[in-house]
């Protein structure tokens, strides 16, 4: 490999609430044992060098006053979602600046709905999802997904259609890939998906934060690709955050081609007067959407893929009782733990306490509609993800 995902850095003091806020407040890390960050949604890379040398020869010229986006910025956006996702024909006009993808997910949302309107979104659901809907008045309708026979998760369109004609609901969320059961839709399925949407005249939010993480054998198709009525009912989001490991320096984007939704989201996500790009970020999405970035993400899908199949295949020998889909995107894996807690008359709490207590900081699944769900980050240097897996054989998942 040309880049480093091997190296663990020290993130202590490094402003990371991945190692320096840990999510149970109640319960402390054991002396001895170091802290291995496994919730948020960030990673413990360092990220592809062209983006550190962007933002430093530009901090060179002492000066950051106000500027207008550079055209290398929108060409870089145009060329990875050409070379990325096979996106032909998307220009300047339709791609826009969003401080957050969830802002940007609000911002379509109140454009689309009344306050207090119901808008569909699919269960598990990303926590991020949840909490700025509900903070911004509106109420989540939860159509479940589904395990079929290979245990991969997927929509159940009888319930989504179901939902949509008695709830009266005219916005989705689409999370594609899927944050947190890593499902990379396929064609079919969005197809499908879209359709529904037709029939019944819902605009859709495709949230599409994860479409560079995607594991060996998947390729992420963006929901605008898959029909002209798609194209014109779907606004897209997009970040090279997820991607980079870019969330604390800000600075999402949509395309929105349907131009009536575009202007009015815009204007709508123009009211605060805080969406606007730093300088920096902007160098770093120049950065990261480059050949280098392209050849670094291609090699973190690999070392993606190996974590992944590594953490799939030992809690299937390892961990009875332990369900898991293999997820096919993002770096997330989504453990139900129902089987495991009541063959051990173990609560799901003490179940994750056991974990923290050990340095395995992982997340509590149940914000994400995971009754015994527990969300495990694998973004990590295998070293760092094969410790874990020892700790809770040794001292977690045990009789
Ligand atoms: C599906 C999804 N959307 C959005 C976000 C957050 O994006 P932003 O920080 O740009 O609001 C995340 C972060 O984990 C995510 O998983």
């Amino acid at each position: 490999m040309k880049y480093d995902f091997t190296t663990i850095m020290d993130r202590r003091g490094m402003d990371a609430i991945a190692v320096d806020n840990i999510p149970y407040s109640d319960v402390q890390v054991k002396e001895g044992f170091s802290v291995i960050p496994m919730w948020v949604a960030d990673m413990n890379f360092q990220t592809v060098p062209t983006i550190p040398e962007a933002i430093i020869k530009r901090t060179e010229h002492a000066a950051y006053g106000y500027f207008e986006p550079r055209a290398e910025y929108y060409d870089s956006i145009v060329n990875w979602q050409h070379v990325r996702n096979g996106v032909e024909g998307l220009t300047k006009e339709a791609i826009g600046y969003e401080n957050g993808v969830l802002g940007g997910v609000v911002s379509a949302m109140n454009v689309l709905c009344s306050k207090g309107d119901k808008i569909l979104v699919h269960a598990p659901t990303y926590i991020g999802f949840t909490h700025s809907l509900e903070n911004n008045g509106y109420h989540l309708v939860l159509s479940s997904l589904k395990q079929d026979a290979d245990g991969i998760w997927r929509m159940d369109y009888e319930d989504m259609e179901k939902k949509i004609k008695e709830e009266h609901i005219h916005a989705a969320v689409l999370c594609s890939p899927h944050n947190p059961c890593g499902r990379v839709w396929e064609r079919w399925e969005l197809e499908k998906a879209m359709e529904l949407y037709r029939k019944y005249d819902v605009y859709v939010v495709s949230d599409e934060i994860w479409s560079d993480l995607t594991l060996t054998g998947y390729r992420h198709i963006p929901t605008q690709m898959i029909s002209e009525d798609a194209k014109m009912r779907t606004i897209a989001m997009y970040a090279p955050s997820k991607t980079f490991n870019l969330a604390g320096l800000v600075g999402s984007y949509h395309i929105i081609y349907n131009p009536y939704l575009r202007e009015r989201i815009r204007k709508e996500s123009s009211l605060s007067h805080y969406n606007t790009m730093n300088v920096l970020s902007m160098y770093a999405l120049t950065g990261g959407y480059s050949e280098a970035g392209m050849q670094w993400v291609d090699e973190l899908c690999q070392v993606l893929t190996e974590n992944v199949d590594f953490a799939y295949k030992y809690i299937r020998e390892h961990f009875e009782g332990v369900e898991v889909s293999r997820p096919q995107g993002t770096y997330m894996l989504f453990l139900d733990c129902q089987k495991w807690c009541e063959t051990h008359n173990v609560t799901i709490d003490e179940l994750q306490k056991k974990g923290v207590k050990v340095g395995v900081i992982w997340q509590d699944g149940r914000p994400f509609h995971g009754e015994y769900g527990i969300r495990m980050n694998l973004a990590l240097p295998k070293q760092l993800v094969e410790e874990a897996f020892e700790r809770l054989t040794k001292w977690v998942f045990v009789d």
